[in-house]
């Protein structure tokens, strides 16, 4: 299967001029990269810029999508606005988002409306803190519960799943994390999966990683997971080239 490689660029750069110049700077490495694809999430604003960049490998994300569908919700951003300017991919429940309010019950209706738009939703999850009594195991437990009820079997497939431990995310993280606390998380989401769902889909649910990822770490972690998120190192076309270019 091939390796997915999402930029989440957060709220960066502060120009339009800016992120035509990050864009193009990692376009020619995408293209060439037979055995991944690349998605870019930018801010709103710069969404339908890249649109017009139909000839690329690159498809388009976004960092977030409203609960509702239109009308008097002042900031919010609807699927339909999203489809409409080309947009295939829409991160849900990162923990900045999820500091600001979002939980999972309101993560869970942001995975619905995507579906429904037919935009692959990135799931986001991850906890605060490790400890040694594995409650950490139970918080992510209780978030892939919360954020996946009473989603249907034929749908969950479309789902992609980002392990991002909020603890080695940023310039603030507090140690990187190891490709073997990965694979522990991995197996075990999978584990989640197969009780809630079934066999086929905990064997085909795509679970990246992210937190810190940069060009000398991700080969690492590329042998395990599916993917990457990645956030700061998305803003270097130079760093993020090295990271698609890792996935062998
Ligand atoms: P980082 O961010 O790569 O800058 O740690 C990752 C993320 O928050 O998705």
């Amino acid at each position: 299967m091939k390796k997915l490689i999402i930029g989440n660029w957060k709220m960066n750069p502060q120009s339009k001029k800016e992120a035509e110049i990050i864009f193009k700077g990692i376009v020619s490495t995408a293209q060439k990269q037979k055995n991944a694809d690349v998605v870019i999430c930018p801010p709103y604003p710069f969404l339908s810029i890249f649109q017009k960049t139909k000839f690329s490998k690159i498809s388009i994300g976004a960092q977030d999508v409203s609960v509702e569908q239109s009308g008097p919700y002042t900031g919010e951003v609807s699927t339909k606005m999203l489809t409409s300017v080309g947009v295939s991919y829409v991160i849900v429940g990162h923990s900045e988002r999820r500091a600001m309010g979002d939980t999972n019950q309101i993560v869970n209706k942001k995975i619905i409306n995507a579906l429904k738009a037919k935009i692959i939703p990135i799931l986001c999850i991850g906890e605060r803190h490790r400890d040694s009594s594995g409650e950490y195991l139970k918080f992510i437990k209780h978030q892939l519960h919360e954020c996946l009820a009473n989603i249907p079997k034929p749908q969950v497939s479309k789902i992609i799943i980002a392990y991002e431990p909020i603890w080695a995310i940023g310039e603030k993280a507090q140690r990187e994390a190891t490709p073997e606390e990965f694979t522990e998380i991995k197996i075990f989401i999978r584990k989640i999966i197969f009780d809630i769902y079934n066999s086929k889909l905990a064997h085909n649910v795509m679970v990246l990683y992210g937190g810190s990822v940069h060009p000398e770490n991700s080969a690492e972690f590329l042998v395990d997971a599916d993917g990457l998120l990645v956030g700061r190192d998305s803003l270097i076309p130079k760093k993020f080239d090295l990271i698609i270019k890792s996935v062998k």
